[in-house]
């Protein structure tokens, strides 16, 4: 019996081989292992054998039975991975062709500037405050020391949203803000959209500027304070060999006010079209805070020094790559921002 029992063994094992599709090995295990099949009516005629034998014979047929019902799942996974190897090798699909890779994106030029200025600031302790892009005259003009009929109101093309209601011209409101809500020292920078009435290869009706602001008591902040700020900030974000100058300028809300040039990046200083000749670009305005604006605010102007400054984003992006039309960020060309 027990030589029986490995010959259907045999013959199974070798029918399952022979086996090439799920209907056969089905076939093959209803033949051998179903109710009716070969090793059950083996197993029946075990009644036949003296009983000290039946528990062994038992056992070994048994084993036969688990050996054969994992070679059934076997083959059975085996010609299912044919199959679906056969069909990716055959089908419509390449499957060997290697992948189109999805183009990947990345942050705009002005936000990689953005960034850059913002971490420079950072560096140097300056937090980050913003401000609401639709403002009242106060925030905008009338606290920056510009009262209604100040002339300085004619250098920013205003769009009016009601009568006392603009779109911010600049982010120098959120001086105002800040001060309003906290008393000094501060130590702020406003980055944001600001909106003027104007539209040329270098100016858009929507930019962006940052602002800046410090103030503490007398004596711990000085001219020399402002000007140290913004030169390692014009040496860190255009080159350390970089020359800068500060030319006295006006602004309503800064006594003294002075705008800060750096050396033409075009030219080097020796004259070129970008700078008209002269050598110098104008990078952004600064100067101390005018004591009208502490007064506005309800600081002591006594009590109180500070500088501010502002820059527009746009410029600062456009000289350091060597963007001459502010338009091509708005555009979303892809040809031009992907070479950022
Ligand atoms: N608000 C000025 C502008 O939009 C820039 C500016 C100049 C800001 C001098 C300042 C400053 O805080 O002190 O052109």
């Amino acid at each position: 019996m027990l030589q029986q029992l490995s010959q259907l063994e045999q013959e199974a094992l070798a029918a399952l081989a022979d086996a090439t599709s799920a209907e056969a090995v089905h076939t093959v295990r209803v033949r051998f292992l179903g109710r009716r099949g070969k090793l059950t009516s083996l197993l029946k005629a075990m009644g036949q054998l003296p009983a000290e034998q039946r528990p062994e014979v038992g056992r070994l047929t048994n084993e036969v039975k688990v050996r054969l019902e994992e070679e059934v799942s076997r083959r059975l996974k085996a010609i299912e991975e044919e199959a679906l190897t056969e069909a990716l090798l055959t089908g419509p699909v390449d499957v060997t062709l290697p992948g189109r890779r999805p183009p990947l994106g990345h942050l705009h030029p002005l936000t990689q500037v953005l960034e850059e200025i913002i971490a420079i600031f950072t560096s140097l302790n300056f937090t980050v405050a913003e401000g609401p892009e639709i403002e009242t005259d106060w925030y905008c003009f009338e606290a920056l020391n510009m009262p209604k009929d100040h002339p300085a109101r004619d250098m920013q093309d205003t769009f009016y949203v009601a009568d006392e209601v603009v779109l911010r011209t600049h982010t120098s409101s959120v001086q105002i803000r800040v001060m309003e809500h906290h008393p000094p020292p501060v130590r702020v920078i406003s980055p944001g959209k600001v909106y003027r009435c104007d539209a040329d290869i270098t100016h858009s009706p929507m930019f962006h500027q940052v602002e800046g602001l410090l103030v503490d008591e007398p004596g711990r902040v000085t001219f020399g304070d402002l000007k140290g700020v913004l030169e390692l900030f014009a040496h860190r974000m255009f080159g350390p060999e970089t020359a800068v100058r500060f030319r006295p300028s006006f602004f309503p809300y800064t006594e003294p006010s002075a705008e800060v040039d750096i050396q033409c990046v075009g030219c080097r200083g020796g004259g070129c079209r970008l700078c008209k000749g002269s050598g110098w670009l104008e990078i952004l305005g600064s100067g101390m805070v005018d004591p009208n604006v502490f007064a506005a605010v309800g600081y002591d102007p006594e009590s109180v020094v500070g500088f501010a400054f502002g820059m527009g984003v746009e410029r600062i992006a456009m000289l350091k790559y060597g963007i001459d039309d502010i338009r091509l960020f708005f555009e979303n060309d892809a040809r031009f921002l992907a070479q950022f």
